[in-house]
């Protein structure tokens, strides 16, 4: 019988289960091992590679061996992240022509996507081989903080896969599925991440049967590979102590103390010393070959890497200030990713939260189990468990007077469908074109622009008589579509949302960042902008009413309204609120004033 499965697909590692009877299980690879390096490569002779194999080769072809593409989904070349990867990588990138990144291996150009498409592909084939059954459906997880662009180029490695990917999920929620049996009561939960590259602290709100992530927050450069960097650094440090010599050029040298300092960060959680012995390391000027070795304890490497793992808790007081919660009102804490093994993370976290964290599960393998069971819950094997994420910025369209209505709000529960009406804003208006925008800022125009559609072809009406319905749908993935729809006609036209315009995580942060600092500033330029439009409406008035009866003004009253308009129109220009204000009262005035000098015209002729 087909199996269903659940892939966690890490920066560093991934891993694969599936449900066996109640339980979920982890596939091995036929090396083996529990968790796929997530890296891929091309060897001389043209064959791929994956996983152990190419992590063994990585050194002698580091050019063709991609490693950390998730880094790269859905980024732009130009980002930030993008750049910084590049100290970091041994193979090269380049950009594609809508701006995204992409990687080059053995000479061709490959999106991430479709490199993780591959690793996806060997996923898929290693479970079959195990399991002995066709794979049905699957669910991967991404970060929580992963964008639409994020999400849907992970499907789309799924599809390149030819795996049938009935939902995304995030792996804190994936996290907390695994543990669902322990997780008795309602409240807050904090899901604390330390994986490879990446951190990420979220917390989880459970009622019953429903998970709803409500902060998260993250560093998507510290990880295990952080902590190994520290002791490499310490060993080259001892190294130039012994010998005098600094080693940090030598590629080969880097990397056997690479492989090294992992093994003894690894070693170190298990025991209170390690002992590193590297032999034949360097040949000396006077021939002689010389051999590291030397003692590490525990002590010593939190001394080391205390830093990294302050930065990690200074997060989760960000994340809990976030939602006003103070450290007591979290239920329990899961620990996830490989490096929250380190056995000084679980005391931090007892003492900041003051109980002991979940770690029953092996945190390397936690998110996949999640994954799993919510494969079979989807196929309502499991007692029905409702997942919600939240939308990570708000969504909705641009309006007049450069106005950002909102139609869905920021931290909304996905699946969601919304729907707002609109209508004309000029006499017998054709077209009205949909401008779809992500972002907090009331001013449309200060928000990222995710695209553009026009309705054609509505019919004559005069303004504000059409209605016109926008509607935004976000699936259970978090893909967004966007229609509109004229109510009288049935006329509709819609679009899915470019996976290019993506945001990246840090860019969503300083958005809400940004709309937090602007808010008064924007909630004025809006107001300015609308009491424009009003006068530059009651101007068009004024003036068409004064000058088809001219004739009807005394001198006096000519040259006042004149001045008047001729102040408006000066004002129009500027952007003095109070000014404006002013105006728009003389403006009301005299309009009365026209249109009761205009009635006793007409009273006269009755
Ligand atoms: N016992 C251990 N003690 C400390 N660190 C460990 C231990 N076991 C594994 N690690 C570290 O965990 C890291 C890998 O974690 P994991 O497999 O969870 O990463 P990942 O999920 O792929 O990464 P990311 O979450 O960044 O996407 C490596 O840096 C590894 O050295
Ligand atoms: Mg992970």
């Amino acid at each position: 019988m087909p199996k269903n499965i659940g892939i966690d697909l890490g920066t560093t590692n991934s891993c694969v289960s599936y449900v066996e009877g109640k339980e979920p299980e982890i596939i091995p690879t036929p090396e083996g091992s529990r968790v796929i390096p997530s890296i891929v490569a091309i060897k001389k002779d043209g064959t791929r590679i994956f996983g152990n194999i190419a992590k063994r080769q990585m050194i002698t072809n580091s050019k063709n061996t991609i490693f950390a593409v998730k880094r790269l989904i859905g980024r732009k070349y130009d980002s930030a992240e993008v750049k910084e990867m590049k100290k970091r990588i041994g193979y090269e990138l380049t950009p594609a022509e809508n701006g995204d990144v992409k990687v080059i291996m053995r000479g061709e150009s490959y999106s991430p996507e479709e490199i993780s498409g591959m690793l996806l592909s060997y996923i898929h084939q290693i479970s079959a081989d195990y399991l002995g059954e066709e794979i049905r459906d699957v669910v991967i997880t991404v970060p929580a903080f992963f964008n639409d662009a994020q999400r849907q180029a992970t499907k789309v490695a799924g599809e390149i896969a030819r795996l049938n990917v009935t939902r995304i999920i995030n792996e804190p929620t994936a996290a907390l599925i695994a543990y669902r049996n322990k997780i008795v009561k309602d409240g807050l939960y904090a899901v604390y991440d330390l994986g490879g590259g990446t951190f990420d602290i979220s917390i989880v709100e459970v009622i019953g049967d429903i998970y709803k992530d409500v902060s998260t927050l993250g560093d998507t450069f510290l990880g295990g590979n952080d902590f190994d960097l520290q002791i490499i650094n310490w060993i080259f440090n001892e190294i130039e102590k012994e010998i005098n010599i600094d080693l940090r050029d030598d590629k080969n040298i880097i990397q056997r103390i690479s492989q090294i300092a992992e093994k003894t960060k690894i070693e170190l959680s298990f025991n209170q010393e390690a002992m590193i012995s590297i032999p034949y390391l360097y040949q000396l000027k006077d021939g002689t070959n010389y051999h590291f070795q030397k003692k590490l304890t525990r002590v010593e490497l939190e001394h080391l890497t205390f830093g990294l793992i302050e930065r990690t808790i200074e997060l989760i007081n960000y994340a809990l200030k976030d939602i006003n919660i103070k450290p007591d009102k979290i239920e329990r804490t899961i620990l996830v990713g490989g490096q929250s093994r380190m056995p000084i993370i679980s005391k931090k976290i007892t003492e900041l939260f003051g109980k002991e964290p979940f770690k029953d599960l092996n945190p390397e393998e936690v998110v996949a189990q999640g994954a799993a069971i919510q494969s079979e819950i989807i196929k309502g094997k499991v007692k029905d468990l409702l997942l919600l994420d939240v939308t990570p910025l708000s969504l909705g369209v641009e309006t007049k007077g450069d106005v950002f209505t909102k139609i869905i709000e920021r931290n909304s529960t996905i699946p969601i469908k919304k729907s707002m009406t609109f209508t004309t804003i000029a006499d017998n208006q054709r077209t009205v074109k949909i401008h779809v925008l992500q972002g907090e800022r009331e001013v449309a125009s200060e928000n990222k622009s995710l695209g553009y559609f026009n309705l054609i072809g509505i019919p004559l009406a005069p303004k504000g008589i059409p209605q016109i319905e926008v509607t935004f749908e976000i699936d259970a993935d978090g893909i967004v579509k966007v229609s509109a729809i004229d109510k009288k006609t049935g006329l509709s036209q819609s679009m899915k949302i470019n996976p290019a315009s993506g945001l990246a995580p840090e860019e969503i942060e300083e958005i809400i960042k940004e709309a937090k600092e602007y808010q008064q500033h924007d909630k004025e330029r809006v107001e300015l902008n609308k009491l424009k439009i009003k006068l530059k409406e009651e101007y068009n008035t004024v003036k068409q009413f004064f000058t088809s009866y001219v004739d009807k003004f005394s001198n006096m009253e000519k040259d006042e309204i004149s001045s008047l308009l001729y102040r408006v129109e000066n004002e129009l220009n500027k952007d003095n609120i109070d000014a404006i204000k002013k105006l728009l009262n003389q403006l009301e005035t005299v309009r009365l004033q026209i249109n009761n000098i205009l009635m006793k015209e007409f009273e006269t002729w009755g």
